[in-house]
């Protein structure tokens, strides 16, 4: 079955509720054991069947068997933001002493946490170059416990060789993690080595902006170990939350191949102004990770970067004040159109960044693609003075 049709089906189990085509939301903190002897029989297997709403209900389970379905295999773990699921992977397979290696193009507070909390906590946090494929064997230390990648970089969407470095981790004894949030659906991410997967719910599978959620897939012999790990720090998702990641699953890969398409309009016609440097999105021939995501990718998303040859703050503030359809908002994934500056937003400190000029992130929404052509053809015209 192709995997469109699955994710119709993963999580939903009528036969458990009356028939009901979606499975219930369980508001559920207290469970009640019937005797003694079954609430200590339960405290003994804390993950198995409903406990403590903080440790999963029947939602929540739907949920991550649905997750799992999407991630293409493994079994995973809701949390209550994509941060939480960064956080609690990372801090499941870290203590003091260990080295952590982490792409110099990940998201700014996935960079913050390493560097605030893991490193205040005594693990020696590396940056690398997204672009080191195989060279990160010459990185890796004896104690080095754990690799995490983002592929494409958040804000400058570099494709990182995902087997290459995998394979030089898992050699070296190391887990490899990785943020799939960009490719969703489209990466898959135990076909390429990937140990944990990361997906910010809150972005595509949720899909319209109301509600934060992200869940950790693992492979199956590591799940008991990260679902104790994120349990303990108590990184546990709202019911109402979880429903609508169920929802957004649904109608998950119709959403994208939209996005997708609109934003490769919008690419395409983008890398041929004269305002324009150059255009972040691998899915393009002309990118320099395009040979990659041919090879790993199965598809892409609504979510690319634009490089502006140079230009005055006041005049890209101008353009990006006046747009009808992107508005000014930060996340992505949702059905509407998204415009952020992020000049001096792009931090690096193991590879180079140097943008021509003024640099942005846009999300092409579910708007028609000619509506957003015609706002950024009007926007350009700000952007000269006119
Ligand atoms: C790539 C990526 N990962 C993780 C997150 C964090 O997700 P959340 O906002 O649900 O914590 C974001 C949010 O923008 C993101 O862009």
């Amino acid at each position: 079955m192709k995997k469109e049709s699955r994710l119709l089906h993963a999580g939903r189990h009528p036969e458990r509720f009356d028939g009901a085509v979606n499975p219930p939301v369980y508001r559920a903190s207290t469970i009640l054991h019937p005797s003694v002897a079954e609430m200590e029989a339960s405290g003994h297997k804390p993950f198995e069947g409903v406990r403590y709403g903080r440790f999963g209900t029947p939602t929540t389970f739907a949920f991550e068997e649905a997750m799992a379905e999407l991630e293409g295999g493994g079994r995973a773990i809701a949390t209550s933001s994509g941060l939480a699921a960064i956080t609690g992977a990372l801090t499941a397979f870290l203590k003091a002493g260990d080295h952590l290696l982490v792409s110099d193009t990940v998201y700014f507070p996935t960079r913050k946490f390493c560097d605030r909390v893991l490193a205040g906590f005594g693990v020696a946090v590396e940056y690398f170059d997204p672009l080191i494929g195989a060279g990160i064997k010459d990185l890796i230390r004896p104690e080095t416990k754990v690799v995490f990648l983002e592929s494409p970089g958040s804000l400058t969407f570099e494709i990182q060789d995902v087997p290459a470095i995998a394979e030089a981790a898992h050699a070296a004894g190391a887990v490899v993690l990785m943020d799939n949030t960009w490719g969703v659906l489209s990466f898959q991410p135990f076909e390429h080595g990937i140990d944990v997967s990361i997906q910010a719910c809150t972005k595509y599978v949720v899909g319209h902006a109301d509600a934060m959620l992200g869940a950790i897939t693992v492979r199956e012999d590591l799940w008991h170990h990260v679902k104790s790990s994120v349990a303990t720090v108590g990184h546990s998702p709202g019911s109402e939350e979880l429903y609508l990641g169920l929802r957004g699953l649904r109608t998950l890969s119709l959403r994208l191949a939209r996005h997708a398409e609109t934003a490769m309009a919008l690419a395409t016609w983008l890398e041929e102004r004269d305002e324009v440097a150059r255009v972040l999105y691998p899915p393009l021939p002309s990118d320099p990770g395009h040979a990659l995501w041919k090879r790993d990718f199965s598809g892409a998303c609504g979510l690319f970067g634009v490089v502006l040859k140079p230009a005055e703050k006041a005049a890209v503030d101008r353009m990006l004040d006046g747009y009808r359809h992107f508005k000014l908002g930060y996340s992505w994934g949702g059905f509407e159109s998204l415009v952020i500056p992020t000049t001096g937003s792009i931090q690096r400190t193991a590879s180079a960044w140097t943008p021509e000029g003024p640099s942005l992130r846009f999300h092409a929404g579910l708007d028609a693609a000619e509506d957003l052509l015609d706002d950024l053809k009007d926007g350009f015209q700000r952007l000269r003075g006119g």
